[in-house]
């Protein structure tokens, strides 16, 4: 592989790739930046070998906090502000297509399906504020999209996702609904409000390390899918909530923020929050991908 001393060491570490079993283009390239920008953190940073173990242990004490409920590497990541720059690499905006943000480590595989119009409210807590949320679902042309799946989650009035929470039923504040002929959607839940991402942990050690505090600003997300677009895995943000511009994760875009209105008397909730979502079309993405 090569005789190294502190000079030549990167390039005799990039130079070995594939030299003992065939590499695709791409691992090349992603191993020869891991490599050199390792080596230049490391050359930057003269980093220690007492610094080197703290970091291996600290990997791996993440590693074993990985479980259903908490993905740590997933956390590290958001806190890094990697998970949304990864994100915005993936899904650039090219047109009118509405902003994705992160997904986050609280998503839920099949939540309950719910017809148009149903709740996602299971308990009821002393601080909530019901709400209207509805709109529509359209194309780049602008027109409304029927049958778009809708998975929707969120945290309850407590600050708690119901899956970290024993004390809320399963799959509380969480539905999967559908827009209709039109492509609008509507269903009943709560003013989302800010909550702590996990700040225990190695999670807790990288925020103090940063000098960061843990709050994230009231959030709803969604996944929009259907066939022949681009699957949307987005947040839509409280206009008024704490925290939005200093959001523990760099999760808000500008155009996820709402605003939530006084309901009406007929809607039945305390808040009415309308928000239109643009999907685009699967096969405009696909030619992207294969310029
Ligand atoms: C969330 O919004 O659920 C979330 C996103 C990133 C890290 C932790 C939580
Ligand atoms: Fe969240």
């Amino acid at each position: 592989m090569g005789i190294v001393n502190e000079q030549n060491i990167t390039d005799v570490v990039i130079a070995s790739l594939g030299k003992h079993g065939e590499i695709t283009q791409r691992e090349r390239e992603i191993a020869t930046a891991l490599i050199r920008h390792l080596h230049g953190f490391v050359k930057d940073v003269k980093l220690q070998h007492h610094e080197f173990l703290a970091a291996c242990d600290y990997l791996a004490r993440a590693g074993k906090l990985c479980n259903d409920n908490r993905q740590e590497f997933i956390l590290l990541g958001d806190i890094l502000g990697i998970e949304v720059l990864v994100d915005m690499m993936t899904n650039p905006v090219e047109g009118g297509e509405s902003e994705s943000t992160v997904l986050g480590p609280f998503y839920r595989e099949n939540p309950p399906v719910l017809p148009k119009g149903a709740s996602t409210i299971q308990k009821h807590y002393d601080n909530e504020e019901t709400v209207w949320f509805e709109g529509y679902v359209r194309d780049e042309a602008g027109n409304g999209i029927a049958g778009v799946t809708m998975d929707v989650w969120e945290d309850a009035p407590n600050g708690i996702y119901e899956n970290l929470d024993p004390d809320q039923p399963e799959y509380n504040l969480r539905g999967r609904f559908e827009t209709d002929e039109n492509g609008h959607y509507a269903f009943v839940a709560v003013r989302p409000v800010p909550y702590p991402i996990p700040d225990d942990e190695t999670a807790g050690e990288l925020l103090r390390f940063m000098g960061h505090h843990p709050n994230r600003p009231g959030h709803v997300h969604f996944i929009l899918s259907r066939e022949g677009y681009r699957p949307l895995i987005s947040q839509i943000y409280d206009s008024d909530s704490a925290w939005l511009e200093e959001d523990s994760v760099f999760a808000v875009k500008e155009s996820l923020i709402g605003k939530f209105h006084p309901a009406a008397k007929e809607l039945g909730t305390d808040l009415h929050f309308t928000f239109d979502f643009v999907l685009k079309a699967a096969a405009a993405e696909q030619a992207v991908a294969a310029e």
